[in-house]
């Protein structure tokens, strides 16, 4: 049997594809904690400098394995601490993280593309929290993520409908940072995450932490934060190396301090 989580290394950047074909890359333990592990593995490999985490061409996930669930009581997910247990180790993850979404991207698979730091879309790419059709509500995020990346009114009505939202609609509402064609999602979504990845780490590493407490804190705490942050870049050999090589007009060769 193929295993359901796949991890590659393309240069510097470390690809996660998630491989259940046979149920629309539905997400259990065994996936959820394969998706784990190679984060883990690629955040402690120094060369990684980006990850990208997919899907195939039909689904990125068509949501929690509801056969897997449609059992549990609620004490099995309390003890069990079902969603917090397993599925949040993407928001824990210090690099960043690129979300390549073709096909359905629906319930705890539009909810783990959120937790990612952006979502790049093939034109097929279908997002929706259908929870509510089966008798449950989005448990891995879906009513606070979603609100914060398209607004009141589009979350309302994705979480109370259960409708799906195609890659234009989602691009149009900031869910979605860029739309490729289906067959070239994962070359472009590569290529930019080497653009990232040729970037200094620990500046990389900054501005991903930075644009993330915009969401947690007021803005002058936010601003604050950025400055601090800003200031500290000045300590790092990498921002020597980048100025200076711009004065001597040739490319930076960071060293990742
Ligand atoms: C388990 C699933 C599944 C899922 C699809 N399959 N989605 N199995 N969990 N979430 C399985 C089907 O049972 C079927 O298996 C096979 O994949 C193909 O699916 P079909 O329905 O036959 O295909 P199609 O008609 O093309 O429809 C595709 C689909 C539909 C639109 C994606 O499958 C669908 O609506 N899936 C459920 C989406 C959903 O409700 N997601 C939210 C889950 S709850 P067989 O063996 O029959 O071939 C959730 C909670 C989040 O995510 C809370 C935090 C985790």
């Amino acid at each position: 049997m193929s295993p359901s989580v796949i991890m590659e290394t393309h240069d510097k950047v470390g690809l996660i594809r998630i491989n259940r074909p046979e149920a629309f890359n539905a997400l259990n333990d065994e996936v959820m904690d394969g998706i784990g592990s190679a984060l883990a593995g690629f955040e402690a490999d120094e060369a990684i400098g980006c990850i990208v985490l997919t899907g195939n061409d039909k689904a990125f996930a068509a949501g929690a394995d509801i056969a897997a669930i449609k059992d549990f009581g609620y004490m099995d997910t309390y003890k069990a601490d079902f969603i917090t247990r397993n599925w949040e180790r993407i928001k824990t993850c210090r690099k960043p993280i690129i979300a390549a979404v073709a096909g359905y991207a629906l319930g705890g698979g539009c909810e783990i593309a959120m937790m990612c730091d952006m979502i790049f879309a093939a034109e097929n790419a279908k997002f929706g929290q259908p929870e509510i059709k089966l008798g449950t509500l989005p448990g891995a995020g879906g009513t606070q993520r979603l609100p914060r990346a398209i607004g009141k009114a589009k979350a309302m009505d994705l979480c109370l409908t259960g409708r799906m939202m195609d890659a234009v609609e989602a691009e149009r509402c900031g869910l979605v940072a860029r739309i490729f064609p289906t067959d070239r999602l994962i070359e472009e979504t590569l290529a930019a995450a080497q653009t990232i990845a040729s970037y200094s780490q620990p500046v990389v590493m900054m501005i991903k932490e930075a644009v993330n407490r915009a969401f947690e804190t007021s803005l002058t705490e936010g601003l604050l934060f950025e400055r601090r942050s800003f200031h500290a870049s000045f300590a790092l050999e990498d921002q020597k190396e980048g100025m200076t090589a711009f004065i001597e007009k040739r490319k930076p060769v960071f060293k990742n301090r």
